[in-house]
């Protein structure tokens, strides 16, 4: 063991992900098999500055596996902003005995994990967990697979009605400020178009594309558009300019919302998180640091947190392309 790293914590933070628990299990059992101590951090930043930890063990994380959201909570802290703050969670890791921490969440759980580091030297290393898949340095967060699957499942029950009716629907998805939920979902629930900030094709394109497909025979339509869109219309706006410009279309309007966050983690999510609490405590005990743990090509790389927190990761391209020949 390269490093002194007698006892690691674990906390998540941010918005919350299915897959959370997956990884906070890893952890705590990645830590009793090589007989480390692991302490669980609750609520994230704030709980780490108010000293609100909980020795876990191999049999606390009993389970959890399939369970959404996350044991230890999470919130977002803005006393973690001030010096202050980190000043006093650091006295209460040291207090505490922890030696290193796992933060499982995004990019703005990272950055402050990364200036938590160059102030203190405190070993940090990342799990990228948010449904936004909107991190550099892995293909996949934890929760994005569980969060199309349930997006998918929301529309198609969506377009049982649509179909019953002969409507139009614009479903609203989280994303924060990227489209991959929105384009993935898209594809894989048949959407007739996607909106998405990646790309901003216009109004007139979308009125020329509902047109198309009613001219092509198609009763009902499903329009899924990403909540960071840059259309400059929300969804409900979007609905009254289709009806005052379209008025064959009767529309309406679902925005499926936190129900995204939640729900039992797909196989896919609670491999993927096993894997990477796995990594990231024997990274820990390696003596790396600073380091996000991701997956490429179904291999487990380590992205620098520098590197991680930059940009978004970019829309596929080839997948937009497929969207749209799909439209036909
Ligand atoms: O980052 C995850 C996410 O669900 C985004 O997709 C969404 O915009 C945001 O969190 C919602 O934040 P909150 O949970 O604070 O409402």
């Amino acid at each position: 063991m390269a490093s002194e790293i007698k006892k690691i914590g674990v906390f998540t933070s941010g918005g919350d992900s299915p897959g959370m628990n997956a990884a906070i299990r890893s952890v705590v059992r990645t830590c009793a098999y090589l007989k480390i101590e692991c302490v669980g951090i609750y609520r994230g930043y704030q709980g780490m500055i108010e000293g609100d930890f909980k020795t876990l063990d191999a049999r606390s994380v009993n389970n959890i596996i399939n369970k959404g959201g996350t044991i230890l909570k999470s919130a977002r802290c803005e006393d973690f902003r001030t010096k202050e703050g980190r000043q006093k969670a650091y006295d209460q890791l040291i207090k505490e005995g922890i030696d290193a921490f796992v933060v499982i969440g995004g990019n703005g759980s990272f950055s402050g994990a990364l200036l938590f580091n160059e102030e203190y030297g405190f070993p940090v290393m990342g799990i990228p967990g948010t449904i936004d898949n909107d991190i550099l340095g892995s293909s996949y967060t934890l929760g994005f697979d569980t969060a199309i699957n349930t997006v998918v499942d929301a529309i198609d029950k969506i377009r049982d009605t649509a179909s019953s009716h002969n409507r139009l629907f614009f479903v609203e998805v989280m994303g924060r400020d990227v489209g991959h939920i929105a384009l993935n979902a898209g594809v894989g629930a048949g959407a007739e178009e996607i909106l998405i900030p990646e790309q901003n094709l216009g109004l007139e394109r979308l009125l020329e594309s509902l047109k198309r497909s009613k001219a092509s025979g198609k009763s009902s339509s499903i329009v899924i558009v990403a909540e960071g869109d840059k259309t400059g219309k929300n969804v409900f706006e979007l609905k009254e300019y289709v009806e005052e410009h379209l008025p064959i279309y009767d529309v309406r309007v679902s925005v499926l919302g936190h129900m995204q966050r939640g729900g039992s983690p797909t196989c896919f999510d609670r491999v993927l998180a096993s894997r990477m609490g796995v990594k990231a405590v024997e990274s820990l005990l390696e003596g790396k640091s600073n380091l996000m743990v991701g997956i490429r090509d179904t291999k487990l790389v380590l992205t620098p947190l520098a590197e991680a927190i930059k940009a978004h990761t970019e829309i596929d391209e080839e997948l937009i392309r497929v969207s749209d020949i799909m439209t036909t």
